[in-house]
């Protein structure tokens, strides 16, 4: 299993594709629902095994000092292996190597687990997701001195 950037169309397809199969499409949400207007200025990273897409997840600048991770997930049945845990710290070393010194997201809530073990903490409440999914803001300072 390697964790990386897509490097082709083709990844960069099977991708978005898997993350609307796993993050939109359980809700109804059509296809391109799995796209914002940042995609092209993000920095995405996959996790792949044997040729296919598994996980996969995104980060954005907000500003100069502020990033935010979104998108994130893992196919269910590679859940458990650690695959989430080394997707959120390729884009957080992304992140503090472009000078970030805060991450912020917003977590579903079956996700807030995850990423308190990864040392983010409930900073707030967030609007529900397609007006369903619960969601809490979360944050990380990642900030070295
Ligand atoms: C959330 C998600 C990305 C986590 O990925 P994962 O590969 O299953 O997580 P990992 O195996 O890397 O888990 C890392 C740690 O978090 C813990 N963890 C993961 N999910 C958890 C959960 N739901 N509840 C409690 N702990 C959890 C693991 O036990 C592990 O702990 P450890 O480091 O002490 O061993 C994945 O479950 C997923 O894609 N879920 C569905 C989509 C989703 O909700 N995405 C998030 C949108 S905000």
């Amino acid at each position: 299993m390697k964790i990386r950037p897509p490097s082709t169309m083709h990844e960069y397809a099977e991708y978005y594709e898997k993350r609307w199969a796993l993050l939109r499409k359980p809700w109804s949400e059509p296809r391109g629902s799995e796209k914002d207007n940042l995609e092209q200025e993000s920095y995405h990273v996959i996790a792949i095994e044997e040729s296919n897409i598994i996980g996969g997840g995104r980060i954005h600048f907000n500003s100069a000092s502020e990033a935010q991770v979104r998108y994130m997930f893992v196919l269910p049945e590679h859940q458990g292996r650690g695959i989430g845990k080394e997707i959120l710290s390729a884009l957080e070393s992304y992140a503090l190597s472009q000078k970030a010194k805060v991450i912020k997201l917003n977590s579903r809530e079956n996700a807030i687990p995850f990423y308190e073990r990864q040392g983010y903490q409930v900073s707030g409440e967030s609007p529900k997701l397609f007006g369903i999914i619960a969601h809490k803001r979360m944050q990380k300072s990642i900030w070295v001195k």
